[in-house]
């Protein structure tokens, strides 16, 4: 499966980025290497440099790329900074997330994975929304990935 991993140069994205391509998956990092490293990429996956809550950037590596999956690392971590300054935080795991789901509900190449697709990524926006913005930290990955899934 093609895959987009932003934030694919930090601690859990790379790592990410080798579980993918143990499992014979095709991987594009997209990450700002405000604290990632470069050097943490494996050297058969291309590395884009750019800023997830820069809209036309991310669409535009959507559109180019037509990743059929995106999972999404970049983000602020640290719990003190957070607290000290929080807009950066809102900015950085809210904010940009927000645009990153508009860019792909915006680009046609992941519009052409399906109707299904799309459907999910609205419900993801509208839990992640709900959830994340009373708390700087970013939203726990169960959260968002539960919340595209069907209530029993
Ligand atoms: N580290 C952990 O133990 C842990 C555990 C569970 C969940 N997580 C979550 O995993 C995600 C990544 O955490 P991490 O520990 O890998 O952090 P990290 O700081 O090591 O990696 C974040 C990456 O995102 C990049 N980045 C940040 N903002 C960006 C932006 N606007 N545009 C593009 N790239 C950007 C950074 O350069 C960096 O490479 C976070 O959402 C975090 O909450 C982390």
């Amino acid at each position: 499966m093609k895959t987009l991993v932003t934030g694919g140069a930090g601690f859990i994205g790379a790592t990410t980025v080798q579980a993918l391509l143990d499992a014979g998956h095709e991987v594009l990092v997209f990450d700002n290497l405000s604290k990632g490293y470069a050097d943490a990429i494996p050297s058969q996956v291309t590395l884009v440099r750019g800023d997830v809550g820069h809209r036309e950037q991310i669409e535009s590596v959507l559109r180019d790329y037509r990743p059929e999956a995106v999972l999404h690392f970049a983000a602020s971590i640290e719990a003190g900074e957070s607290m000290k300054v929080p807009e950066k935080y809102f900015r950085n795991n809210s904010a940009a997330t927000l645009t990153l789901l508009e860019a792909m509900l915006a680009a046609e190449g992941i519009k052409a994975t399906g109707k299904g697709y799309n459907a999910r990524v609205e419900a993801v926006l509208r839990e992640a929304l709900a959830k994340g913005l009373l708390n700087p930290q970013p939203a726990p990955q169960s959260d968002l990935l539960d919340a595209g899934k069907p209530k029993r």
